[in-house]
């Protein structure tokens, strides 16, 4: 069934079995989001997507829309929410901007520019996390991990090698590579690989490629808060 649902007021076109942020997104509009990538199935992880579905909160990358549906996104409550879980995210992983290759075309930097997050908020936790350099074209840094699942997502589903597994719980949570050692250089990863270049942070980088596009010309300098899906593959 199509149809349409209204997002913020605006009457928004869906085709059968769409999600809200699918929906939303192919009519132009932005709602935030850090885990949801068109290309691929959504885990519900990041909860940055969360908008009230006639009066009740809900996941827009995990929700179907519905003929009728009234949907709020951008309410001063739920940005609210946003701008909590994104300063979580800040203080919960090792986030140094001025220093990162990504910085400008982060999907957290750039949800906080958005969110108007202008400070940590919250005692920053600090991890020590291993970085692992062993492949020869990509990098690995989990202090930059907001365990968003979309590196498993796309080796998995599109790469069809499952390099990236989640292990651990609750704060020791964190991303493992299935090869014989646990390094990436051991692993099945290829350059090419979707997974490799699908990180939002700067969590997984391709070597050799620092600063070719200059800061202040990256896309989030040029249109914070927009269209972008995460990853350097926009
Ligand atoms: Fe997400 Fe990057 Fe962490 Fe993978 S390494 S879970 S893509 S933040
Ligand atoms: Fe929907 Fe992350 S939970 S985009």
């Amino acid at each position: 069934m199509s149809g349409h649902f209204s997002f913020d007021g605006a009457a928004v076109p869906f085709e059968d079995g769409e999600t809200l942020i699918a929906a939303a997104t192919r009519a132009g509009r932005h709602v935030p989001h850090l885990c949801w990538h068109p290309a691929l199935g959504p885990s519900g992880a990041c909860r940055l997507c969360t908008v009230r579905v006639d009066g009740r909160l809900a996941a827009a990358c995990t929700t179907r829309a519905a003929a009728g549906q009234v949907v709020e996104c951008r309410t001063p409550d739920l940005d609210e929410r946003r701008r909590l879980l994104v300063q979580l995210l800040f203080v919960e992983g090792n986030h140094f901007c001025p220093g990162c290759e990504k910085s400008g075309d982060c999907r957290l930097q750039d949800a906080g520019y958005a969110l108007g997050v202008t400070g940590p908020g919250f005692e920053e936790f600090y991890p020590r996390r291993p970085i692992d350099a062993s492949h020869p074209d990509v990098w690995l840094d989990l202090n930059r991990c907001i365990l968003c699942k979309l590196c498993l997502r796309a080796s998995h589903e599109v790469d069809h090698k499952g390099v990236f597994a989640i292990s651990g719980h609750g704060v020791a949570t964190h991303v493992v590579v299935d090869s014989p050692s646990g390094r990436l250089g051991d692993s099945r990863l290829a350059a090419d690989d979707l997974a490799a270049h699908i990180c939002p942070v700067g969590a997984i980088l391709p070597k050799r490629r620092g600063y070719a596009v200059p800061i202040g010309a990256r896309p989030a300098d040029t249109q914070p808060d927009g269209p972008s899906t995460g990853g350097d593959d926009d």
